[in-house]
């Protein structure tokens, strides 16, 4: 990897992952040793964002394939699915985490030993790694050739550095933007629950000294009725063969706002994160997690026996919202006649 900031790290046959629970507090960085560990890193959210949850997955099969190694057991292939397996229930909506674990299996199947598998598993998690860092900047280049001079976007959720191999989707557009010199301010929702946006994004951005604005997600209808707000960008955790798009909760609503307002709406996103097996994004699976997520920011006390709670981390925008596309492949822009499609079938055959 090039000399870039990366949430994800490989060191003396360990992974290392910095605890993105812990930021912007505290810089910690995690070892993790175990294909168990990093199902339960991914789960926990020590690490996060579609393309880094993949990268994670993929690296935890190297520790899988090096564990059986040190086993010398005749079913080591037996042994290496259930682990594959394990990954795949870490989280359930990005997408990136079974394209990187089919990809992982796909070149496994050549392998005809366990130290042999962990030579070939380690070699296509670094690729996976330092590809996705490619793949970045290329969206970075196509989609900051969207932008105005001068531009002000507002973003939602932590799509930056930290939710990839590096420089990040939407917040790679926003960074990329910044290194040419035409954005003039982002504005950053604060992402509850679970405060991606306040947490993570702010951090990224202050370190770089891109001039922004921290706000609470329900500011967003009045910043853009009072401001003249150029783009939304946002990233995706999977986009549906027709460009329903599912993104951290809360994207919906700002795709709604934004055709309210006149404001332009851009997915940016590898196209790891296409699912064309899913026609549409009704066929998302959606995770829902705990109720201390939302009641930990209220009190502290123990979650109330009574208390029925809601907590979907990801919704669904229909494609006829979105205005722009962005992957490392190109630009697909409006929905009408299905040009998304089209876009995406010329992608893949490519
Ligand atoms: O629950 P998270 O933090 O993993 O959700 C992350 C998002 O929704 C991101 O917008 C998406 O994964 C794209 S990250 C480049």
């Amino acid at each position: 990897m090039p000399e870039v900031f990366s949430p994800i790290r490989w060191k003396s046959n360990q992974l290392e992952l910095i605890d993105q629970r812990a930021l912007p507090d505290r810089e910690v960085w995690l070892n993790v040793t175990s294909v168990e560990q990093t199902a339960q890193a991914i789960t926990d959210m020590v690490v996060r964002g579609a393309p880094a949850i993949g990268i994670t997955a993929a690296y935890g099969v190297a520790l899988s394939c090096l564990e059986i190694s040190q086993k010398k057991s005749k079913e080591w292939k037996h042994l290496l699915s259930k682990d594959l397996e394990l990954l795949a229930q870490s989280r359930p909506t990005a997408v990136n985490l079974f394209w990187a674990l089919e990809r992982m299996q796909s070149v496994l199947n050549e392998a005809e030993s366990p130290s042999q598998a962990f030579e070939i598993a380690l070699t296509e998690a670094k690729m996976i790694h330092q590809e996705d860092y490619q793949m970045n900047l290329a969206i970075g280049e196509y989609g900051s050739s969207l932008l105005p001079d001068s531009a002000v976007v507002l973003t939602h959720c932590n799509t930056g550095a930290l939710a990839t191999g590096g420089h990040g989707t939407a917040l790679g557009v926003i960074r990329s933007a910044w290194q040419k010199g035409n954005l003039q301010h982002v504005y950053a929702n604060e992402t509850r629950p679970w405060l991606q946006g306040s947490r993570l994004t702010i951090w990224e951005l202050l370190k770089e000294n891109i001039p922004c604005t921290l706000q609470a997600d329900s500011a967003a209808a009045l910043l853009m009725k009072s401001k003249k707000i150029d783009w939304i960008i946002v990233g995706a955790d999977r986009i549906a063969a027709n460009g329903d798009t599912a993104n951290k909760i809360g994207t919906y609503s700002l795709a709604l706002l934004a055709k309210a307002h006149g404001v332009k709406f851009m997915v940016a996103a590898p196209t790891s994160t296409i699912d064309m097996q899913l026609e549409s994004g009704d066929l998302i699976p959606i995770e829902e997690r705990s109720a201390g997520e939302l009641w930990s920011s209220a009190s502290k006390t123990d979650i109330p026996e009574k208390l029925n709670f809601h907590n979907p981390v990801f919704d669904v925008t229909p494609a006829g919202f979105i205005d722009a596309i962005v992957t490392e492949k190109g630009i697909a822009t409006s929905n009408e006649r299905g040009l998304f499609s089209q876009a995406f079938s010329t992608w893949f055959q490519a």
